[in-house]
């Protein structure tokens, strides 16, 4: 036996023993690696993270998410700035960035009301408001075709009643714009799965509307494979009950459960203070030290919190996983957060699992805790 033999023996030797990492393994302990039999692991990028600006960001990414959304790159706003033009560039490089790595690509909306392209805002008839979305959807839709996993078709049409958002599409075409958007998508798209993404639809008024949207398109005939709950919630006051309700209940009706922009916030909301009193313009707030109890560390007692209610809630995706197509968070740290910006401008917040070092938090334990 000469010495490279017997080296090379060794080293296969500690590798089957695992004392020597294999390269190509993933990293063991990742949120992907942990749920692989569970459910896809996402998260929303916004342009840095899939420009690879930050080596450390893209570790934490590539490890831990099989799956991603466009933050903001594919909204109609930026994606079709204005009548007759498209900007492709950043989805472009979006997608090839989810290709690259292998996650399932989720296009993130075709006909939403908000970040809505300037022009598409003015329109007041219904013939005009057809072409917008039938050229938009073919074109978009189009472009990535056999690329993406799912689309979230419409967003946010509902009011919190459970009746429909009077959003320009509504006004100038009624409800039936659902029904078309689904259509014009399954056409552009044949392979991507169509699904319907709204907030506190996990609420019985809103979670009727959304069930009955399912239904309505069910019936008709018309493609729909899934229903996205976002899931912005906060520590205060988790949904558990009616979340689980909702898992069931959408289900039952044959569609997939995605939560598609899950976080959680861990400082107060303006709407819990003011009660039934919503005031929309939260300007007031900006620079209240009440609004922005932790500009420096989260206190223990809050991160232990956080930590809790995100156990619960995997534990609750755990039971219900056969349900459930893809769990994504809305942001990769606590850092690039949109929660830091909205619903008030300035504030520190920390609704995610890795914090603004990229370090993971309690929360990522707690998470990955329940698979071990
Ligand atoms: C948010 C983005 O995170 C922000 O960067 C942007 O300024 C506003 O939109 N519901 C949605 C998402 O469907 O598209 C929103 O994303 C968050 C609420």
């Amino acid at each position: 036996m000469n010495f490279s033999f017997n080296y090379r023996f060794t080293f296969l030797f500690l590798l089957f023993l695992n004392i020597i990492p294999n390269l190509n393994a993933q990293t063991p302990n990742s949120l992907k690696t942990a749920y692989k039999d569970d459910f896809l692991i996402g998260a929303a990028l916004n342009k840095d993270y899939f420009l690879e600006k930050d080596p450390v960001a893209n570790t934490i990414i590539v490890n831990n998410f099989n799956s991603i959304t466009a933050e903001n790159v594919m909204k109609s706003a930026l994606i079709h700035p204005s009548y007759g033009k498209y900007d492709f560039e950043l989805a472009d490089k979006f997608v090839a960035f989810g290709q690259k790595n292998k996650m399932q690509i989720i296009g993130h909306t075709l006909i939403w009301h908000s970040q809505l392209s300037k022009y598409a805002e003015l329109i007041n008839n219904e013939a005009n408001m057809r072409a917008f979305m039938k050229e938009h959807i073919e074109t978009v839709a189009g472009r990535y075709a056999g690329k993406i996993k799912s689309w979230d078709v419409v967003n946010e049409a509902l009011n919190e009643d459970g009746s429909m958002r009077k959003s320009v599409f509504y006004t100038l075409l009624g409800e039936n714009f659902i029904k078309e958007a689904f259509e014009l998508a399954a056409k552009a798209d044949p392979q991507a799965e169509l699904y319907y993404n709204d907030y506190n639809i996990e609420q019985p008024a809103k979670r009727a509307g959304a069930i009955k949207i399912i239904k309505d398109l069910k019936e008709k005939g018309i493609k729909i494979d899934g229903v996205g709950i976002q899931g912005h919630w906060s520590i205060k006051s988790l949904p558990l009950a009616e979340i689980e309700a909702s898992i069931i209940a959408f289900s039952e009706l044959g569609v997939k459960v995605a939560f598609t922009e899950l976080d959680l916030t861990v400082i107060p909301n303006p709407w819990d203070l003011e009660g039934a009193e919503v005031s929309q313009d939260f300007r007031k707030f900006v620079g209240d030290p009440k609004m922005n109890p932790y500009p420096k560390k989260l206190p223990e007692p809050i991160q232990n919190s956080l930590s809790k209610n995100y156990q619960d809630l995997f534990k609750l995706f755990l039971k219900h996983k056969d349900k459930i197509s893809r769990v994504t968070f809305w942001g990769v740290n606590d850092g690039s957060s949109w929660l830091n910006n909205w619903p008030i401008q300035g504030r520190t917040n920390y609704p995610l699992l890795f914090d603004r070092n990229y370090q993971p938090k309690p929360a990522l334990e707690a998470v990955l805790g329940l698979k071990k």
